[in-house]
Order: structure tokens, then sequence, then C-alpha cells
């Protein structure tokens, strides 16, 4: 079969990788893709938002599945496009990636249907949103209401802070995103991720994983899109996992259902575990970015027949099967990354990192000039390994990054470390 995937970051490499090893799949398309995923995928020389012209080709090659990274084509309804056409396409409907896509949508969806949260409230205009500080305190969380790629958060230590960031939103930092704010209370804890396949009331959960969001070492500085992840991510014991289905998976997916907004797709739950138990800091309608690639270094079993499956209606029949090896993402990002950066810094490394069968390096932004590679985004690579231990997957995942070099890169150098030092806590 032929298989189109949208996007062009780390998570679509790792989707196009995985695809790959498909006995299923005699050919697989990328749209539009990057330097990494070009080697494996034919390039299709089209944004994944421009759904039209993305229907046209569908139709025109006779694709027979199309995966949808990330979330921005999903809220603007490519599902609904090729739905209408008949193609087949694993994704959510334009009406459910709304649980992303709006803050403030998720915020009151989760409050109606008694998901735990963040305590909140919603606002339009600075004068209300600057009372609301005052009666709160601080540290306190801001969040434009819309898409803003990772970095429409704001975590507001002090009540100057609060008072900035809330004036930059309205005078339009994330423009249309940040019309609207939601302001909620700050949650102390660890995060994890929990995504699953799910169509309507029934999933089928991945492995666990924990992101790393803060751009420096100690989870300081700014919110990232992720700058590192492992899995499995030990924060979720069997019994917490049980509470997150019973407590957040199974009543979003029957709440969705009930607002006429039936899910289908990737579901993600970002969380946090603290003091105040497990509470959804946000809903994604997609895999993570960089959670997606420690995930696919574990998946065994076949993710084409499993999207099939979903699709076709048999959700029941499917069973991942996941490698008992861990496995962990480190994030290669541009110098300025997540505020401005240069492009066009020419990689090296690569396939001297990859020399060790258990690193796989997988492209966010990257392309090709002059016939090498370059860095063309914020987040670079993800470098990922596997190992026995998460110990040992951290070992040699860093000895990888050491290998690759390009000018101004940065990236954190303690992703795994919660992990590692929970399991040595468990085991005395
Ligand atoms: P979000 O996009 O809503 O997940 O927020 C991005 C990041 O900001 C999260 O991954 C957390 O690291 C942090 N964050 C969001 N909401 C809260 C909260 N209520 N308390 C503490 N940290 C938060
Ligand atoms: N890694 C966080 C996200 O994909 O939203």
């Amino acid at each position: 079969m032929k298989v189109l995937v949208v996007g062009n970051g780390g998570r679509e490499h790792a989707l196009a990788w995985k695809i790959k090893q498909s006995p299923l799949v005699d050919k697989l398309y990328v749209a539009r893709g990057n330097a990494g995923i070009w080697q494996i995928a034919e390039k299709v020389d089209i944004s994944p938002t421009d759904i039209p012209n993305l229907v046209k080709f569908a139709k025109e090659e006779k694709i027979d599945l199309t995966v949808v990274g990330p979330e921005q084509p999903l809220s603007a309804g490519i599902v609904d496009a090729f739905l209408e056409e008949g193609l087949k396409i694993y994704g959510h409907k334009k009406d459910a990636a709304i649980l992303e896509a709006s803050k403030v949508f998720a915020k009151n969806f989760m409050k109606k249907y008694n998901i735990p949260t963040a305590f909140y409230e919603t606002f339009d205009n600075e004068k209300e949103a600057i009372e609301f500080v005052k009666k709160m305190g601080t540290p306190i969380v801001i969040k434009a209401d819309g898409l803003a790629a990772g970095k429409g958060v704001v975590i507001a230590n002090t009540f100057e802070e609060a008072v900035d960031t809330i004036k930059d939103m309205f005078a339009g930092k994330f423009g249309e995103a940040s019309k609207r704010i939601v302001i909620e209370e700050f949650l102390d804890g660890e995060e994890a991720s929990y995504i699953a396949m799910v169509k309507g009331e029934k999933l089928v959960p991945m492995a666990t994983s924990q992101d790393h969001k803060r751009v420096f070492d100690g989870d300081k500085g700014p919110n990232t899109g992720g700058m590192g992840a492992y899995s499995p991510a030990p924060v979720i014991t069997p019994e917490i996992e049980n509470e997150i289905l019973e407590k957040i998976m199974y009543p979003t997916l029957k709440g969705m259902k009930e607002e006429g907004r039936e899910l289908c797709g990737f579901l993600y739950a970002g969380l946090m575990i603290g003091s105040k138990g497990i509470n959804v800091l946000e809903f994604n309608v997609r895999m993570g970015d960089p959670e997606t690639q420690p995930i696919m270094r574990r998946l065994e079993s076949d993710l084409v027949k499993h999207m099939l499956d979903i699709l076709d209606g048999n959700i029941g029949k499917v069973e991942p099967k996941w490698s008992d090896k861990w496995s962990i993402g480190v994030v290669m990002a541009s110098k300025g990354y997540p505020g401005k950066y240069e492009t066009g810094k020419v990689i090296t490394g690569i396939e001297e990192a990859e020399k060790d069968p258990d690193i796989v390096v997988f492209h966010s932004g990257t392309d090709i000039k002059d016939g090498k590679i370059v860095t063309a985004g914020g987040r670079v690579l993800t470098v990922t390994a596997v190992g026995n231990t998460l110990k040992e997957a951290k070992e040699k995942v860093y000895k990888a990054v050491e290998k690759i070099h390009f000018e101004g890169a940065h990236y954190r150098k303690d992703i795994g470390d919660k992990g590692i030092k929970r399991l040595e806590n468990l085991n005395g």
C-alpha cells in the first residue's frame, strides 16, 4: 500500500521510520518532511497545511492511508477534507481537534466533565486578568488560548512578571492565539505524558513517557516544544495508570462524544503528578514531539496495521507490543531557541553517531543545501538510544550527541535523570 505522512518534524521522522518498517507498506511519501525523512520517504513538496493540494495529491497518487503528525492541519480540517473524498486518514476531525486548539475549550470541557485540572479562569481583558492574579498570588500560570507551538505558556514567579505577560499577550505576542487567555493555579510535581490511540469511547494505550519542557537543565528557563523525553516513565506506576484511565482518559472520550466531537486518532494528556494528585495540564490531539521518538524506538508491533484496524472499527483487536528496553531522546537545538535563532548551519557527525546500532538520529528542523544537511529550525535533531536500563540508555545517547556538531548547538544534559533517581529510590 501507499502511505503519506504529513508533517515536517522529529515526530514525523519517527512515525515515518516506524511506518517504513511495516510489511504492508510499498511506498512512503512525506509532505513536506525534512532532510532525515527524505532519506526514507519520497518528498511531496506541499505544505502540511495546504489541505486542497494534499487532497488532490492523495487522490491522484491513490494513497491508501494518510497519517497526520502535527496539530495545525488537524485543527484546520484535513481529516474532514480527506473523508469527504473517501480517502483513508488517521487523525481527528476539526471539531474534535479543538480539544488542543483552544485551551479555553479544553479547560471548560474538563470542568464540565469533572476531569481533574488546575483551578482557572479565562479572560479577554487586561484589567480583570490582573485583578485575578492579585487575588491568586504567584507563582501563577498564564496561557494563550490558541496554538503557539508549546511556547504560549508562561509561569510567572512574581506579580510584575505576571502583569508583563498579560500585557504582552493582549498586545498580540502570539497573534490571534493570545486574544483570550487562561490563568490558572500553579501545580507542583512531576510531569508525564500519557498517550493513547483512541476511537469513540475506546482506547489503546501507548507506552508512557516523560518530556522536558524547559530549555535548561534542572527544569529552568522558558518553555519550549520539548527538549527531550524517555520511555517508559517510572512516575506512572500501574496504580497511577489505572487512575489516569478511569479519571481522565475514559471520561474525556465519553465527554467528547457527548459533545458531538467524537475522537479518532492519538490523544495525549499532559499530566502533573504531585501534591494535588493527578491533574491534566493540557490535551493534545496528536503524538508528542519529542515523546514519539523514544516511544517509536520501543514499539515492536506494526503501527500501520494498528491504524488500519482502528479505522476499520476493530480497535478491540489492537494490541501494541513494547520492547522491555528503555529509550531516551535528546533534542539538539539551535542557538537562541526557544527565542530567535539562525538557520543554515552545517550539521556533521550523524553517520558517526549512528554506527552504534542502538542509536537512531531523528531530524526535526533540517534541510539540504549544496548537498549538505543544514539546520532549518529551532529544534534540529532528536538523538535517540535504547538500553537495558534507563542509565545505560542515557550514557549511550549522550555519547552519540557528543559526536554531532553544528554551530551554536545546545541541549539539556539531564534528560532521564528524574527517572533514574526514582528507580534508584525504588530499588533502595
Ligand atoms: P501546556 O501547554 O498547557 O501543557 O503548558 C506547557 C508547560 O507549562 C507544561 O508542560 C508545564 O511544564 C507547564 N505548566 C502548564 N500548566 C501548569 C500548571 N498549572 N502548573 C505548573 N506548570 C504548568
Ligand atoms: N512534547 C510536548 C508536545 O508535543 O506538545
